[in-house]
């Protein structure tokens, strides 16, 4: 089999792709255990803490896009249905990334949560208040079913990376490791 492993991801591009992965994945636990928490201050500040992760997570793919189309640096891609499929699972991936963060974010500003007690987050638009929680409840059904489903393309994603690296044993793997492994 021919080695695709003659060079690797830049390192910037690697840490970022595994910052994203690791947040994705403290994002969608912390999402589905905001209920666990009793009431109140318990709660707000779980609540807080998946929104602050949630900023992270935004400011680190926004990034990441950037740099993709910038100076990110770009590897062989072998012309064959598995790569092609593989490079639309990509596409793919950062497609439900950008409307999951994004309706986090929408969700965020018409919610205005408190901040650990500091203070709440400003609120946008013009809805009363029960127009707003209506929209919000929606907006969260949609933003959780997109969470599921980004956990679902990423397992794939993942297993396929495996696959490669201890099946096909084609150097896909290393490409996005840190220098030494
Ligand atoms: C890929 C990143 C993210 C994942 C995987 C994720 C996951 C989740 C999940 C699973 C839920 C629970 C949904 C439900 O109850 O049906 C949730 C709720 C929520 N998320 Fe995210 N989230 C992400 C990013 C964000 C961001 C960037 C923000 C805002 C900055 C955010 C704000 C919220 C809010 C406000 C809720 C509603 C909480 C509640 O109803 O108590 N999320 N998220
Ligand atoms: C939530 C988790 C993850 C997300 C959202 C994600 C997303 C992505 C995206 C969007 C790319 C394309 C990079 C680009 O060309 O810009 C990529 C590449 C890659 N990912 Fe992930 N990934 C995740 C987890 C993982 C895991 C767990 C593994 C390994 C087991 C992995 C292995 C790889 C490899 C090897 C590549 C490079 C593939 C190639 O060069 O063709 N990823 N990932």
């Amino acid at each position: 089999m021919t080695s695709l492993a003659a060079t690797r991801y830049d390192a910037r591009t690697i840490a970022l792709h595994w910052t994203v992965a690791l947040l994705v994945v403290a994002q969608w636990a912390s999402g589905h255990t905001i209920d666990w928490f009793a009431k109140g201050p318990p709660r707000v500040d779980a609540r807080a803490v998946h929104v602050v992760l949630g900023s992270l997570l935004a400011l680190a793919l926004a990034w990441r896009v950037v740099w993709r189309a910038s100076g990110g640096r770009r590897l062989a891609q072998a012309k064959t249905l598995d790569a092609l499929v593989s490079q639309a699972m990509h596409l793919t991936l950062y497609a439900v990334l950008i409307v999951v963060v994004g309706l986090g974010v929408f969700n965020e500003m018409l919610r205005g949560d408190d901040m650990f007690g500091f203070g709440h987050l400003p609120k946008w638009g013009t809805w009363d208040k029960d127009a707003r929680h209506l929209l919000s409840n929606r907006v969260t059904t949609w933003h959780g079913l997109g969470a599921t489903l980004i956990l679902i393309l990423a397992g794939l994603h993942a297993s396929a990376a495996l696959i490669h690296h201890y099946f096909l044993r084609d150097g896909v793997l290393k490409r996005m490791l840190p220098r030494g492994q």
